[in-house]
């Protein structure tokens, strides 16, 4: 069996170890940017490729006789990489472009939610002219400002210390109309969390619930960011959390599989991540992504306990339902060391070291190998997952790792600790009031 991989990030990593570990001894092939140095050393060979160069990647799976592919970034699906492959006979774990769309236009997306009357959808308008956008802002008075294509995480303004006023939110809104829609929606105040699935079309195998720390500081301060570590708890829910938020998340999620495929004819193939708010109102949908997220992955796949072959043939066979894919009970904390700087100023091409991290995982995310020595590149470089029966004891060696990752880096020590954890127990018990 030959896999292949496609992306060079910390997820990636995390889904390349995954299969490495599958007791059907797959031979492992990726494509990639730049030369990770975790992920090289789990394959057979590999393609320093541009992840979203379609024709040579094709190419290569093609030449290498690649049974199953995994897509790990949302680029290369908007770039219909997925339909790509599979129109050459690839099992595919990553959506057609059709449907990827949910991730890749954000205004596509909600329209999508309110023709389906999919739940949770917040209140908001898409606007390609400024007049009315500019009416619509000061009529909510309280919003969230959305660019309509990818951002890397990083295009998405609220209200508040991003957007201190009506009239900061109508001039960030009038910039980024320049570069397509844009999505105007209200400000939504409450905890997040990240519920991710595999799906095969029609039936969807739910991991844990997790939460991703967006804010690059401490105390949730700073510019957003790709995330910065998020954690589980030992089970599916999150101290914060009820049953029935999470069981709301997923019937939201199923609803979408469904409505994806009566709209387009395509069938959802790949892994559906849902970002939620538990509001005082009740569950919102923030967005979703056509992915597993970075560093959500991270948290969920080390737990997976069905062979991830498995579980990607079930994906490619529409027959995920004759499939128990568990995953074992216990808490995670990931952790990224990044760049100085990071995001607006980072340092870049420094070199880093990985001491001794005890049984910490460490997976290599935005840096590159040459000459046996790894370096940054200025984004996200390399992350530590912590895992053990309670939150305090994954996050204790999260954090005995990550001091032990050297370079020109910063980090959020607060993530997973239990005075942050308690903070969100806190907020959320004064949002359900
Ligand atoms: P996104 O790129 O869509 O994940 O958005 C980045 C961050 O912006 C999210 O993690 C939320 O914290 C925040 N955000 C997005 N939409 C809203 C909203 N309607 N209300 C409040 N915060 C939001
Ligand atoms: N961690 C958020 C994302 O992957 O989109």
């Amino acid at each position: 069996m030959n896999v292949l991989v496609v992306g060079g990030g910390g997820r990636e990593h995390a889904i390349t170890a995954t299969i490495a570990q599958s007791r059907k001894d797959p031979v492992i092939f990726a494509v990639m940017a730049k030369k990770n140095p975790g992920i090289s050393r789990l394959c057979q060979d590999f393609l320093l490729e541009k992840e979203t160069d379609v024709k040579k990647i094709v190419a290569y799976a093609a030449a290498k006789n690649i049974d199953l592919a995994f897509i790990g970034p949302e680029a290369p699906l908007a770039a219909g990489l997925a339909d790509a492959l599979e129109d050459i006979g690839v099992g595919v774990v990553g959506p057609r472009k059709a449907v990827s769309k949910i991730e890749f236009d954000k205004a596509w997306a909600r329209s999508f939610m309110r023709k389906h009357g999919i739940g949770g959808c917040p209140v908001f308008e898409i606007f390609t002219e400024q007049g009315p956008m500019f009416d619509f802002i000061a009529k909510l008075g309280d919003v969230a400002i959305k660019p309509s294509g990818l951002t890397g995480g990083k295009g998405v303004k609220v209200m508040g210390d991003q957007l201190p006023s009506v009239k900061d939110a109508q001039q960030y809104a009038a910039q980024i109309l320049g570069s397509g829609s844009v999505v105007v929606e209200e400000k939504l105040v409450g905890e997040e969390f990240t519920l991710q699935a595999f799906v095969d079309g029609e039936h969807l195998a739910f991991s844990p619930s997790v939460q991703d720390h967006k804010r690059a500081f401490e105390n949730d301060l700073g510019p957003n960011t790709g995330g910065m570590g998020s954690y589980t708890d030992a089970g599916e829910l999150l101290p914060f959390l009820r049953a029935e938020d999470v069981q709301q998340a997923k019937d939201i999620m199923q609803h979408t599989v469904t409505g994806l495929y009566m709209e387009t004819g395509v069938k959802y193939k790949g892994v559906l991540y849902g970002q939620f708010m538990v509001t005082r109102n009740g569950l919102r949908v923030i967005e979703f992504n056509a992915r597993f997220g970075d560093p959500e992955a991270m948290n969920v796949l080390p737990l997976l306990e069905t062979d991830i072959v498995d579980v990607m043939s079930a994906v490619v066979g529409g027959t995920l339902d004759r499939l128990t894919v568990k995953f074992s009970k216990k808490a995670t904390v990931c952790k990224y060391a990044v760049p100085a700087g990071y995001p607006d100023n980072p340092s870049k091409d420094k070199e880093v070291s990985v001491g001794d991290v005890g049984d910490a995982l460490v997976f290599y995310a935005s840096v590159y190998e040459e000459n046996g020595r790894i370096y940054t590149t200025g984004s996200r470089a390399i992350a530590v997952v912590g895992i053990d029966v309670s939150i305090p004891k994954a996050e204790k060696k999260a954090q005995d790792a990550l001091d032990n990752i050297i370079g020109d880096l910063h980090s959020r020590r607060d993530i997973g600790t239990m005075s942050l954890v308690q903070k969100r127990i806190d907020h959320m018990n004064e949002i359900r009031g």
